[in-house]
């Protein structure tokens, strides 16, 4: 899971767009429909549809007064896309889409419009025209009217799948784009696999990331379907205030080992892509890959406490590396006690997934509980994996095939879903996701 720091890319204050127009807040929906709202929205001026330009103010409609909860909102133009190095949100609600249509102009324009509702609802706005025609369908779904932005990512990226002859895009595939290898122990489910583009959507709230999945699946009607989505969860900002690391579903404090996110030196060897690593139109983006990790949590219940900090190399309580007291306390995966024995079983999850410590991801992960398996009785659950790295070939691959082979974690959690996603550099005002592939 993402450490939650403090964290805030200084490109996504979510204040950028602000002076583009009077765009109607979701709050100030629920004002206008209350005393004079009618009136208010049939005085107004702005044009609707998502279907314009990305960019552009659309459902500039309505009330004088935008809703500024700034604190609320993480804006949605930068140089990087939020989502990325911005802190972990309380929900996630993954999607992944197949592509339907062949024609990249029908892909550009969904991307457009795709961008024109990001924009809209990263700042806590309707989509569209809120004075919707009467004989049409609303352009916003409307289950976020009235809820705040809730610091809303939405992250997109592009799978191998879409640099196939469809679109004509086959000399623009990153090599970093490659397809993951077979990992040892995978079981993986087309069901939860794959996918021509991944969009990850992360809010303080479920309602506001299901609003938002279930738009771009809407908008998508006639270019792209849903291929298959995951929601996840951690412990909420109100059940936690101080916002310590978060712990997964075997209790421990998961985001503790993470690369720092405010070392921006690190982050571009280990996160962001450049446009020297020989994908121009990568620069500034970030390869993400998403793994569906069931964990067998009735069989982890069973085991002792001593097996359990064995097999993830920290203590269970603190979240110290074995044999140390505090959560941040330098991991040695070499240092031994009296006896000769390493403190941390070479097995060790933190052992392996570290290894000398040169190769690093940026993990951001969520639990998910996805009911019961009706074949077993038992939990659906896990850990909703993902990481972003600069060339997965040199980093997460590595690290997974090192684990597949000897994790201790092995005995209790199983790989069922697996995706790749070219994550786009951030969008600029005016421009759209993906225009600097398209
Ligand atoms: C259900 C699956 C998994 C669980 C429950 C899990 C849990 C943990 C925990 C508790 C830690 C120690 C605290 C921390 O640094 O965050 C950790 C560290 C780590 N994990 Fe995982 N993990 C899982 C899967 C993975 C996968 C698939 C990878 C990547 C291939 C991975 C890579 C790492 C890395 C790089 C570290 C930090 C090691 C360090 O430098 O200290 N983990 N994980």
């Amino acid at each position: 899971m993402g450490k939650d720091t403090k964290h805030a890319d200084e490109t996504h204050s979510g204040k950028e767009g602000q002076g583009l127009g009077k765009p109607v807040s979701r709050r100030d929906v629920l004002r206008m429909a209350g005393i004079g709202g009618a009136g208010l929205i049939l005085g107004a001026t702005g044009v609707g549809g998502i279907m314009k330009a990305a960019g552009e103010v659309l459902g500039t409609r309505g009330s004088d007064k935008v809703e500024a909860a700034t604190g609320d909102m993480i804006g949605f133009y930068g140089k990087h896309q939020a989502g990325i190095t911005t802190p972990s949100q309380n929900h996630i609600l993954f999607a992944a889409f197949d592509v339907t249509s062949t024609n990249a102009g029908n892909v550009k324009k969904m991307l457009k419009a795709w961008t024109a509702a990001a924009a809209a609802m990263a700042k806590g706005e309707m989509i569209g025209d809120v004075n919707d025609n009467g004989n049409l369908p609303p352009s916003d779904t409307g289950e976020a009217a009235g809820l705040l932005s809730s610091r809303l990512t939405m992250t997109f990226g592009i799978g191998p799948s879409m640099f196939d002859s469809r679109f004509g895009l086959a000399a623009k595939r990153p090599a970093a784009l490659a397809d993951l290898p077979a990992f040892g122990g995978d079981e993986l489910r087309e069901e939860w696999s794959g996918g021509d583009i991944g969009v990850q959507v992360c809010a303080d709230d479920m309602q506001v990331a299901f609003h938002a999945i279930r738009n771009f699946a809407r908008i998508a009607r006639g270019t792209a379907v849903l291929r298959w989505t995951q929601e996840g969860f951690q412990r909420s900002g109100a059940a936690d205030p101080a916002g310590a690391t978060p712990r997964n579903l075997m209790g421990f404090k998961d985001g503790t080992g993470n690369p720092d996110t405010n070392d921006g030196e690190e982050m571009n060897r280990v996160v962001w892509a450049s446009g020297s690593d020989g994908a121009p139109w990568m620069d500034g983006g970030s390869y993400m890959v998403v793994r569906r990790i069931r964990i067998r949590v009735e069989v982890w219940d069973r085991s002792t406490l001593q097996d359990q900090e064995a097999t993830f190399g920290r203590h269970r309580h603190s979240g110290a590396p074995l044999g140390g007291k505090n959560e941040f306390d330098q991991v040695d995966v070499n240092r031994k006690d009296a006896n000769g024995k390493l403190m941390m079983p070479a097995t060790s999850h933190v052992s392996i997934a570290r290894g000398d410590g040169t190769v690093k991801i940026l993990r951001r992960s969520y639990s998910y509980s996805s009911g019961m398996d009706n074949r077993t009785g038992q939990l659906d659950a896990g850990l909703l994996f993902i990481c972003y790295n600069r060339d997965t070939r040199k980093q997460f691959t590595p690290i997974q095939t090192k684990m597949g082979q000897s994790d201790k974690l092995n005995e209790y959690i199983v790989h069922t879903g697996s995706a790749i996603f070219a994550c786009f550099p951030g969008v600029k005002e005016g421009g759209y996701i993906g225009d600097t592939l398209f």
